[in-house]
């Protein structure tokens, strides 16, 4: 998965005129602040770093959670924390007939960027920790922006974006423990609100994970080569893990389970791990089972699965 080409070529342009060792010193500078308790974006060059190193990352997955929507009327959005505009310009590339899009974030450099890439929004710059929609939107995402508040805020944040929710709720985090974790946390919380949660769970039962083990899915990325030049890197590609949860309004019908890890082909048969209403189980398809081993050969982490083993 790679950004659109015209979204590509006008980062390309707004990365024109920085010097590249700069831009590799706030990617780097970035990674830091993720990995320490100074989150968030700081510096102007840390800005044009997020938008070269980060968001073709953060675009590819929000593509692969939205794509778990599938078919749906979706006209307005509201993204909170939209940051450069990553998930509006995904949900853009999903939902076709969407024509009103909402974009909430204090950052006003963020903010300018998003008018450059996406001309048709609306963008008020706010505090999320006080923010209330006054209009319901068929979509809501929050996507990478609970994990740079409290735990208190991130709910509460939460249940505001449910109460501006008309069809559909999306949020996601790094595929993490601490990203699955506040997952989970506001996942029994929606629920209580009445939320019906579409994906990755197949069920509404407690999660059954535990231990060292979290809900988390994986997305290819294909490397630009400014995309390489503010890393530093030589592979042409990388691998981002997520977490994600998608809330509806309304019930939707759901696969039997959700393959959690990564299936291991083998000669003649098929290994994964699945989640469902009873829990987490191993299941093996083999060359025999004729009525599956096909779609076994050719499933992928993350997605559903309807068949109960024999
Ligand atoms: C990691 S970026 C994510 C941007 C974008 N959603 C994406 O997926 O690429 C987190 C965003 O949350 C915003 N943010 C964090 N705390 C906020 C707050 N209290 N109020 C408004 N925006 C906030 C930051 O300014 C930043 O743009």
């Amino acid at each position: 998965m790679q950004l659109p080409k015209t979204i590509a070529d006008k980062i390309a342009a707004l990365l024109d005129a920085t010097n590249i060792d700069q831009l590799r010193t706030a990617s780097k500078q970035l990674t830091e602040n993720y990995h320490t308790s100074h989150r968030g974006v700081r510096t102007p060059d840390q800005h044009l770093a997020y938008v070269a190193a980060r968001m073709p990352a953060t675009y590819a997955v929000c593509r692969a959670v939205l794509d778990k929507i599938g078919h749906q009327e979706i006209k307005s959005l509201l993204d909170l924390g939209a940051g450069p505009g990553t998930a509006s310009l995904a949900a853009k590339d999903v939902f076709l007939q969407l024509d009103k899009l909402t974009l909430v974030d204090k950052d006003q450099q963020f903010r300018s960027i998003a008018l450059e890439l996406l001309p048709s929004i609306q963008y008020a710059l706010d505090d999320l920790t006080h923010f209330v929609s006054e209009a319901r939107h068929d979509l809501v995402l929050c996507s990478y922006v609970l994990n740079e508040l409290n735990d208190a805020a991130a709910t509460k944040l939460v249940m505001n974006a449910w109460q501006a929710t008309q069809q559909f709720l999306v949020l996601i985090e790094p595929g993490t423990p601490a990203g699955y974790t506040v997952l989970k946390n506001v996942r029994q919380q929606l629920m209580d609100e009445g939320a019906y949660v579409v994906a990755p769970c197949t069920h509404h039962q407690a999660c059954p994970l535990t231990g060292n083990d979290w809900c988390h899915f994986s997305a290819h990325v294909d490397r630009s080569s400014y995309h390489r030049l503010a890393k530093d890197a030589a592979l042409s590609y990388e691998h981002e893990k997520y977490s994600y949860m998608i809330f509806s309004r309304q019930a939707v019908d759901r696969p039997l389970y959700r393959v959690i890890k990564r299936p291991m082909q083998r000669s003649g048969h098929v290994i994964f791990d699945l989640c469902g209403d009873s829990g987490v189980h191993r299941s093996t398809v083999s060359k025999k089972q004729k009525d599956r081993y096909s779609l076994a050969r050719k499933i992928s982490w993350g997605d559903g699965w309807d068949f109960e083993d024999d």
